[in-house]
């Protein structure tokens, strides 16, 4: 979604600002701009379309300014066009504001200025801040945003710039992340600190009601009530080489083979084989805490969510304990139950989704403790969680999500083996589970061993336009996401369904045009879905079945097997998933699709 970053120091800005730029492309975007303090004054340039447009606007004119913003844009309010990029620019010219959000009350308050003379040129809610900015400006740029900022509703990450204060920007934060990166002699700002880790670790994530002044020597933060606060600078853990593609022609496709070694992260430490159980300190739960859990909920959206599915079979499984798995943005707006020994917990990579952030919020609100399953360190969900458990699946720039959903589900696995093994698992299934769970990366490398036989698959089926995926126990939700993966990124049309629900409505899409993806791991569920690869079988369907190896039967019975290595059945997720994922990537790269940077879809949802 929406980017921010911006520069002031010594060194010219504008290759700053779309190196920072291009660096913030895998979040989605559909235009982008810059604006830079020069001698004569504002200058700005800004362009529907791939920062490639913008830059060849740019071509040829020479910038000497050392201080700028920029920002690519997800259009929520009004298309996107080059006239609603941002940043948006007040009427005398002077001042320029970009922004990560949704203003709610823009039409109040474009009304209000428009009476008061302001010329609105665009159709974005933005605008009005830059007018309001403009309206309170007196000299003093941080006390006009912050004036600005106290009549505005909704939701804010934004960089204000104003000839008339050089070399300084201001920025403030409400449930959209900003933050702000120090150097020596320069500062710079970002939405994502992959748009500065190029020239800086040492960072502060500005909290909810902060702003800043920036400039190249100091920043000073206050809460927008104008309370003093002392900046916390953190150092960051992520190097550069971790946010590039290192010799793989796609994101997507590194982070695919960087399974093995992110799953090796997700466990590393937290396995205690003497007492056949997880260690997850981050919990930050006693042990009686623990034993009192008499509830679950999991709150996601998208592949997150899907993670959840797979975490309440394996919990009510092992643990005995009921879960319940909540779209984030439906929880928000309902009027959930809260009892006493519920436990929330908030699942995403990102750590920013609004909705998930909003609907843990609420559950807090209520009184739940709220713990979080996070990727960012630092991110908003994961401060503002009582406890949880980083997935330390590192920088997932490929905007469907692959390595971030195992290790959300290996995560889950632990946690799982931590609440039964204080009930009823026993110390040796424990022990067993803990066996399977090493093994599993190595089990990982085996399955994308198999890339070429999914290739040659993908390279037979990439020209339909519908796939069905199924599933039974807990390769249903296996089924959702690899429907998922394969919507997002080849514009498929792909459903998820339970096998056994085949029969009550997408039975009638069947005949020889529909190729369907089975999910036939010999499990405890295994006879269940071979009677429904028979049904699918008389009605002509071409199965692709993703089947444990060493199984021969299957393959007497389905068009295309590949299969995987044998594990515990609560852990198979984690394996039938690889050649999914590897499916849905060679399917977009067949048709051509822009694979990081799918059209219309962001990687960090930030809005509602
Ligand atoms: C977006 C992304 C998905 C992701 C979802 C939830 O829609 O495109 O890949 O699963 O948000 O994101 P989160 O960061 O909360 O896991």
């Amino acid at each position: 979604m929406c980017g921010i970053v911006g520069y002031v120091g010594k060194q010219k800005v504008v290759p700053i600002l779309m190196e920072g730029l291009k660096r913030l492309e895998y979040r989605g975007y559909d235009s982008a701009g810059i604006a830079v303090l020069e001698n004569k004054g504002l200058l700005f340039e800004k362009a529907a379309g791939k920062i490639s447009v913008l830059e060849s606007m740019l071509n040829g004119k020479k910038f000497e300014a050392t201080t700028g913003i920029a920002h690519t844009r997800w259009a929520t309010h009004g298309e996107p066009t080059n006239q609603n990029a941002h940043p948006h620019i007040d009427c005398k010219g002077e001042i320029a504001v970009v922004h990560n959000g949704i203003i709610e009350n823009f039409d109040a308050l474009k009304e209000v200025l428009a009476r008061k003379g302001h010329k609105f040129t665009t159709q974005t809610d933005t605008e009005v801040l830059a007018h309001l900015i403009e309206e309170y400006f007196e000299g003093d740029l941080v006390e006009a945003t912050r004036t600005a900022l106290s009549l505005v509703e909704g939701t804010y990450g934004i960089a204000v710039l104003s000839k008339k204060t050089p070399h300084q920007i201001v920025v403030a934060r409400h449930g959209s992340p900003l933050v702000i990166g120090s150097g020596e002699d320069e500062n710079f700002v970002a939405s994502d600190v992959s748009a500065i880790l190029k020239h800086t670790k040492q960072v502060v994530y500005l909290k909810d009601n902060e702003m800043a002044v920036v400039t190249s020597q100091d920043f000073s933060i206050t809460t927008i009530d104008n309370i003093q606060v002392t900046p916390h600078i953190q150092e960051i853990s992520w190097s550069l080489d971790m946010i590039e593609k290192g010799g793989y022609p796609h994101f997507m496709l590194k982070e695919i083979f960087e399974q093995p070694l992110t799953l090796r992260d997700a466990i590393r430490g937290r396995l205690n084989p003497i007492d056949g159980t997880a260690r997850l300190s981050g919990l930050n739960l006693q042990y009686e805490q623990l034993q009192h859990i008499n509830r679950i909920i999991f709150l996601a959206c998208g592949t997150s969510w899907h993670a959840g599915l797979i975490g309440e079979y394996m919990i009510e499984e092992n643990a005995g304990i009921p879960v319940e798995v909540e779209y984030a943005s439906e929880f928000r707006y309902r009027s959930p139950i809260i009892q006493e020994g519920t436990i929330v917990f908030a699942i995403s990579q990102s750590g920013e989704t609004a909705d998930t952030l909003a609907a843990m919020r609420e559950a807090k609100r209520k009184g739940a403790t709220v713990l979080g399953i996070c990727n960012v360190v630092g991110s908003s969900i994961a401060r503002d969680t009582d406890g949880g458990v980083y997935i330390h699946a590192g920088p997932e720039i490929g905007v469907a999500s692959t390595k971030a959903f195992t290790s959300q589900i290996m995560v889950l696995s632990l946690i799982s083996l931590l609440l039964a093994r204080m009930r009823n698992m026993s110390l040796e299934r424990g022990r067993e589970v803990i066996k399977h769970l090493q093994e599993i990366p190595e089990k990982v490398e085996m399955a994308l061993k198999k890339e070429d036989e999914v290739k040659k698959i993908a390279q037979l089926y990439h020209k339909k336009n519908n796939f069905l995926y199924l599933g039974r126990g807990i390769n249903f939700p296996v089924a959702l996401e690899g429907a998922l993966k394969l919507k997002e990124i080849s514009y498929i049309h792909a459903e998820g369904y339970p096998a056994a629900e085949m029969k009550h409505g997408p039975i009638a899409l069947i005949d020889e045009n529909m190729p369907v993806v089975v999910l036939a791991i010999k499990d405890a569920v295994y006879d269940k879905v071979l009677s429904n690869i028979e049904e699918l079988k008389a009605r002509r369907a071409r199965v692709i079945a993703i089947a444990t190896e060493g199984d021969c039967e299957i393959s007497k019975k389905v068009e295309h097997v590949i299969y995987i290595p044998k594990t515990l059945d609560m852990l198979t997720p984690l394996l039938s998933i690889i050649p999914l994922q590897l499916l849905a990537y060679h399917m977009a790269v067949l048709r051509g699709c822009n694979v990081d940077q799918p059209r219309n879809l962001a990687k960090s949802v930030t809005v509602e």
